[in-house]
């Protein structure tokens, strides 16, 4: 029991009810706190909950997806469209935005989610996530693919759900980053994480090496620069981590420090990255610089990069801020035609190209 703990309730009755719609911003993110227990129930039965395997469907994507994929974006449009909080609903499972209709009300948000990212994960029992970012709707009209397609300058919340030993949501109402922890047999989020700030410094990045072949120079001279540890040029040793869940790896970041790259590469040349803009990028930039930390794809803020698509896609180095902006220094340098030949392995002591 945690009574006299702060809940997930009062946290928002004190901090958000205030504001402008904020009574309704309350409400709605009550509303995602119960679409989370729903999916974290579900999720936690694993086999026994007949939710885990594939379905016979691909998203737009073109993913193969799971049960629990769908089940978890069932689970958040019916929540949206029930509550009356939303004028409109987006998702990484759904091709189209489509508008809340009568007889269900309209409010006066809009819901952009991936209702469970890392899901190739499912199967292996290794943690799960839901990410959110709500935006604002427009006044009194059904909503149009143009409303959706804001910077995420313009979020006015955005979190994600945590599904691992614990079940943890963290948010963002842009005061700050929280984190609550499901008190599962009271069914209660308690705030266990206030105001939750990323160390500046780190010694332990997070990125699919097996991709190192389509990185641009930029990153394989960070990445090069960090596995040299106390022999290179950093001068001391790193660590490496890769769950291939990004809501995961977000929250280690979150809780110790670390970077996170998913950077742009040659591997599929007409994507321009892997992560998705507006329900995976967007909202977890917020949750990482309302932390303190930085989130960019390189060579821009990701937040004030203007969306042209739904499922775009777009490159995503974040975490530590002193070491995403050195990452930042080394695409400009790059850029500038200076920086990375002199520290690429192929220009190393032993390299083939030795300057
Ligand atoms: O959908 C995105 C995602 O599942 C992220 O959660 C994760 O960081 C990434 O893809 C894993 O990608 P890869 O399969 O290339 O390791």
């Amino acid at each position: 029991m945690h009574l006299g703990r702060k809940t997930l309730s009062k946290y928002l009755i004190e901090n958000v009810s205030g504001s402008k719609d904020g009574a309704d911003l309350a409400a709605l993110l009550v509303d995602v706190a119960a679409a989370v227990k729903a999916i974290s129930a579900l999720s936690s039965k694993g086999a026994l909950g007949g939710a885990t395997g594939s379905m016979d469907t691909t998203n737009v994507q073109g993913e193969t997806q799971k049960k629990l994929d769908v089940l978890s974006n069932t689970a958040f449009v019916n929540t949206f469209e029930l509550g009356g909080l939303v004028a409109g609903v987006a998702s990484e499972e759904m091709d189209d935005p489509f508008p809340v209709r009568a007889p269900h009300k309209r409010g006066p948000f809009l819901a952009i989610f991936d209702p469970l990212d890392g899901s190739s994960n499912i199967d292996g029992n290794v943690s799960v996530g839901s990410i959110f970012s709500i935006l604002r709707a427009p006044d009194g009209k059904e909503p149009e693919m143009q409303d959706y397609l804001k910077p995420g300058t313009e979020q006015v919340a955005a979190g994600y759900a945590l599904y691992g030993p614990a079940t943890l949501l963290v948010i963002t109402v842009g005061k700050g980053t929280h984190g609550f922890t499901l008190d599962r047999e009271v069914g209660n989020f308690i705030l266990t994480h206030p105001d939750i700030q990323i160390p500046a410094d780190t010694n332990e990045f997070a990125i699919n090496t097996s991709n190192e072949r389509f990185w641009e120079p930029p990153v394989i001279r960070y990445i090069s620069e960090c596995k040299a540890g106390k022999t290179g040029v950093r001068e001391r040793d790193f660590n490496m981590r890769w769950i291939a869940s990004m809501v995961a790896e977000v929250h280690r970041i979150l809780i110790r420090g670390g970077i996170f790259l998913y950077p742009k590469d040659t591997k599929e040349p007409l994507k321009p990255g892997r992560l998705r803009l507006l329900y995976e990028a967007n909202p977890m930039s917020m949750i990482v610089e309302q932390a303190g930390g930085l989130s960019s794809t390189g060579r821009e803020r990701i937040m004030e990069v203007v969306p042209t698509q739904i499922h775009q896609r777009i490159a995503v180095i974040l975490g530590s801020s002193h070491e995403v902006a050195r990452v930042i220094q080394y695409h400009q340098e790059h850029d500038e035609g200076k920086g990375e030949p002199f520290s690429s392995p192929l220009f190393s002591e032993r390299g083939l190209f030795r300057a």
